[in-house]
């Protein structure tokens, strides 16, 4: 996790790296910290907690300097406090560096250096780097570039970082391996950061570092990329398809539903030139391109984590009822590590919002290594899954920024559902004309979703009565399963309530023994889909006292004669429900962490994107 951002030009820092940390504080909140250079002084400040924290103490100091490096952090080694926060600066005091990632290696790596004298602050992975950076320029008598190349070459993890140099205000190096990195090119200067949004506003010029490659930004010069093999690059400079009013809150208090309610567009968006709904057509150019991959695959594998793997779940329900393909779903952190048969003839298909999950990003690296075919689903353009797949589709939600993914997981589901569609089709399993049904109903769900948004003040007002509960139990069958499961993430990643999701049925295994007047059990009971099932699951719920709160198709007695609270959703294909149905759990989720006073966009604990294991 945590966010790194760097400047170096005519400008003065201080504003534009505290602006950037503010962008990327969805990456990591628990400590922030700066470095300027100013001539020949090195100031570094830092704090624990927000970075509106770091602001309180760095505006009573020194922050001028026209480069700087700041940082936000989410704790991997040591507690989240100020002498663990980054920068952190070589022994000599000379050399400061922000990092993202892990180095594995730094236990010896820190043995080492305390035989040649060094000893440390920290407790973080991050100072042994830069002691090591500034034991090898020294005993090697090399340039900042050089140096890092050197140490580089004696790590293990994963990284980005950026060194500044005290004396030396001319000069930011960066690297990358494993975590991103993104170079800004402006008029005599240049920006770097986790990702683009710290940087839109000042230039749509970029250049995506690759991994284990080193970059020099030098006043008066243009951007010098290396390996750190030494193999000298040609920087392709790309234009950011991203803009200004995509990364602010609009007038809505929180991110989080500001993109609850821009679901209906980014589902539109997900759809624009691929669902042609005069012909009733679907076309996903990853899919032409490799057609016979996915018509002659035996299996599917879908690897992802937590709302991706929801998303992934609904795939498997969709891909195995309209393509008769056997489906896996794979938790990428078992995955990766748990010895799986992958065969060269599978298709494995990894999801992720951010594109830079560690664990999913190693799954998909295995998953290569045994020579099968992967497709990346993914939000972040560019990002370092689409970049390691052998095709793919992004999902063109825009930015996510709240930490909590909502329109990110609608989007997935969506792209999911066209490539089963699709396969469906082209592989004869799925008839044309139910196929043609279905493409045109998928046309309709944005406009039955701002229709059910338009319950929000309501979901609102019965959310109150729901803050005295310690836990909730969600409930759904079929395609809504996953929805139960992402609904209950939901609730207790903002809220910080207990919550399960179950397959309903399965609740007379055993999760009933929780059932009282004092358990709310969400159910998802739509019309379409094992209803009389779903219906028998509540009668059971009901005579133990459980509060039913219901999802149900519009114009539903049954179910809300029985329920205590229900929302009604419209009428759907069975397969499309979860894209109506985990709009109102998405609400309800909201609600609720806000009339309990949680910081709803950054939980605690939490940073949008997991690049760590
Ligand atoms: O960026 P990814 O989709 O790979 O992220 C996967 C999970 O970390 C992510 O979905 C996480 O569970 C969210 N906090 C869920 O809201």
């Amino acid at each position: 996790m945590c966010g790194i951002i760097g400047y170096i030009g005519k400008r003065q820092a201080y504003p534009i790296l505290i602006k950037g940390l503010q962008r990327l504080e969805y990456r990591g909140y628990d400590s922030a910290g700066i470095a300027l250079l100013d001539n020949d002084l090195l100031n570094v400040y830092k704090a624990k907690g927000k970075v509106s924290d770091l602001v309180r103490f760095a505006e009573q100091q020194d922050v001028n300097g026209t480069i700087g490096i700041a940082h936000t952090r989410w704790a991997t080694h040591g507690e989240p406090n100020q002498i663990n926060a980054h920068p952190h600066c070589s022994q000599s005091e000379e050399l400061a560096i922000i990092h993202n990632g892990i180095i594995e290696n730094y236990a010896v790596l820190k043995e080492s250096l305390i035989k040649h004298g060094y000893t440390f602050q920290s407790q973080t992975d991050t100072e042994v780097l830069v002691q090591l950076i500034d034991y090898v320029k020294k005993s090697n008598n090399v340039d900042l570039t050089k140096a890092v190349q050197l140490a580089l070459n004696q790590v293990v993890g994963a990284y980005a970082i950026a060194v500044i140099e005290k004396g030396n205000p001319d000069v930011i190096v960066a690297a990358r391996k494993g975590s991103p990195l993104v170079v800004g090119i402006g008029d005599g200067e240049f920006f770097l950061a986790s990702d683009a949004t710290p940087i839109v506003e000042y230039t749509n010029k970029v250049v995506y570092i690759g991994d284990e490659e080193i970059v020099t930004l030098k006043r008066g010069e243009d951007i010098k990329i290396k390996t750190i093999a030494d193999v000298v690059k040609t920087p392709e400079i790309q234009r950011l398809e991203l803009t200004l009013s995509q990364l602010e809150k609009g007038g809505y208090p929180h991110f989080m539903l500001k993109e609850i309610f821009e679901q209906p567009k980014t589902l539109s968006d997900s759809m624009r030139g691929r669902l042609n709904l005069e012909e009733k057509e679907i076309k996903l150019s990853g899919f032409i391109d490799n057609k016979e991959k996915f018509l002659n695959a035996k299996r599917i594998i879908i690897t992802a984590c937590g709302t991706s793997w929801h998303a992934g779940l609904i795939g498997k329900y969709a891909i195995e009822e309209f393509c008769r393909i056997p489906v896996e779903v794979e938790y990428s952190s078992e995955f990766r590590y748990r010895k799986p048969v992958i065969h060269g003839d599978d298709l494995v298909i990894a999801i992720s919002q951010s594109g830079e999950t560690a664990d999913t990003l190693a799954a998909v690296e295995l998953a290569k290594s045994h020579g099968a075919f992967i497709f990346g689903i993914c939000n972040v353009v560019g990002s370092s899954i689409p970049r390691n797949t052998n095709s793919g589709c992004y999902t063109h939600a825009g930015p996510e920024i709240g930490v909590a993914s909502t329109k990110a997981f609608t989007a997935q589901v969506t792209v999911l559902t066209m490539l089963a569609l699709l396969i469906g089709k082209e592989k004869g399993t799925l008839s044309v004309e139910r196929y043609k049904e279905i493409v045109s109903e998928l046309g309709n769900i944005p406009q039955k979703m701002r229709s059910l948004l338009d319950q929000n003040d309501m979901i609102a007002q019965f959310a109150k009565t729901f803050t005295y509960a310690q836990n909730f139990i969600y409930l759904g069958r079929g395609y809504n399963y996953p929805v139960a499961l992402e609904g209950a993430l939901k609730l207790k990643e903002i809220s910080y309530i207990h919550a399960e999701g179950y397959p309903a049925a399965e609740m007379k295994h055993g999760p009933i023994a929780l059932i009282s007047q004092e358990m709310p059990v969400v159910v998802i009971a739509p019309s379409a889909g094992m209803y009389e099932k779903v219906v028998s699951n509540i009668q059971e719920i009901k005579a133990r006292k459980g509060r039913i709160i219901s999802i149900v198709t519009e114009g539903d007695t049954v179910v809300t004669n029985l329920s205590d609270y229900y929302i009604s959703i419209p009428d759907t294909e069975e397969c499309l429900v979860p894209l109506l149905a985990a709009i109102p759990l998405q609400l309800m989720a909201y609600h609720i962490a806000v009339v309990k006073g949680c910081n709803v966009d950054q939980p605690r604990n939490l940073a949008k994107s997991v690049t760590v294991e």
